[in-house]
């Protein structure tokens, strides 16, 4: 990662509690070709495809952020790689990786996926200047996966996450614990980790978007999971902060660093340095909020100064913190799915 000084920026990005922001993450799709339990209901209505930013709004949208003091993208999704042209977005924006000096530029540009796709997408990513990206694998065990899935093939996943680590990508691993479902795997899961030299992040369940069952029955805390696994495993705090809300660990003698994401049970809002942009345009401005800004709007109407004009009044309005509660019987917190502000 880059770590030269920044060039005088146009207007940075300060919201109201003085937090800067300086990572945005973008939904592309919000389809999806798996339906994770926890993620998706079975049967899924996405957005027409007229109401999607267009890959060129996209690009104009996050050159704009890269202007004003971004040093971080993400693309994720619903699963980035089933939107057709989102190679052309990858190569676009990574011609701004490691481009610091020229007024603006990004450390580092990433994708999380679901790797059924990678296999035929990982050598491409490499040339566009990414260097990481997050797989989101919830188990190992071929039919529990397709369980969790709802119809999705390991073996498939696996030759993805092959070739993306043939390719030289640094592969993060993102399983989200599922009492029940996946909790006892995951030991065997950071072994994996451990063997094949990725890192592993374990996520708790967020309670975003009506999906089929009770996210209450697949809780699981992580703190429950940490005192298991700090029983199994050499785990030494490493001081890695990403300005969200995990804690790392390292796995003593080997690369692998443990993430334990935990939205519900550990406070990080206090850093929040992200905003978010979905693929209908909308500018969330907290995973845990409803309220937003029009940039597709600002942006068709106004050009780049209705664009700015729109970030800066998304940024005023950005909360302090989340309220994300999980209980019982009640609605989700926040109505939309991951898939929309991806993640
Ligand atoms: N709670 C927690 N994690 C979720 N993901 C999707 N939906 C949820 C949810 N409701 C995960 C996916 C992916 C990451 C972006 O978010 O597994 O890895
Ligand atoms: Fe798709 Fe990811 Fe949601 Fe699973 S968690 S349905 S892979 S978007």
């Amino acid at each position: 990662m880059m770590t030269s000084a920044l060039p005088p920026i146009d207007q940075p990005l300060v919201d109201p509690q003085g937090r800067t922001i300086r990572y945005l993450r973008i939904s592309v799709t919000d389809r999806c070709d798996l339906r994770c339990r926890y993620c998706m209901a079975e049967q899924m209505t996405f957005l027409p495809r007229a109401k999607l930013l267009s890959l060129d709004e996209i690009a104009i949208i996050a050159e704009r952020f890269i202007a004003r003091g971004v040093t971080k993208i993400r693309l994720s999704g619903g699963e980035p790689l089933v939107r057709r042209d989102v190679g052309d977005l990858v190569r676009r924006l990574g011609r701004h990786v490691g481009a610091k000096g020229s007024g603006g530029g990004l450390d580092e540009l990433t994708m999380t996926t679901n790797a059924t796709r990678l296999d035929r997408h990982a050598d491409e990513m490499v040339d566009a200047g990414i260097r990481r990206i997050n797989v989101s694998l919830d188990s190992l065990d071929a039919e529990r996966f397709r369980y969790i899935t709802r119809h999705g093939d390991l073996d498939q996943v696996l030759r993805g996450i092959a070739a993306a680590k043939a390719a030289g990508l640094a592969v993060k691993i993102n399983m989200v614990a599922l009492a029940g479902l996946n909790e006892a795997e995951i030991p065997a899961m950071l072994e994996w980790c451990v063997a094949e030299g990725h890192d592993l992040s374990l996520i708790e369940t967020m309670p975003l978007g009506a999906i089929d069952e009770d996210r209450t029955d697949r809780f699981v805390p992580l703190t429950r999971v940490f005192e298991d696994l700090k029983g199994r495993f050499a785990l030494v705090r490493d001081a890695h902060r990403t300005g969200g809300p995990a804690r790392y660990w390292r796995v003593d003698g080997s690369s692998t660093k443990l993430g334990l994401i935990s939205p519900l049970t550990a406070n990080f809002c206090d850093g929040c340095n992200r905003v978010r942009l979905t693929t209908e345009g909308k500018l969330y401005l907290c995973l845990g909020h409803d309220d937003q800004v029009d940039l597709k709007a600002a942006l068709r109407d106004g050009g780049i100064a209705g664009l700015d004009t729109a970030i800066d009044l998304g940024l005023t309005r950005k909360p302090a913190r989340h309220d994300f509660r999980i209980a019982s019987g009640s609605a989700p917190a926040v109505a939309r799915h991951m898939s929309v502000t991806g993640g």
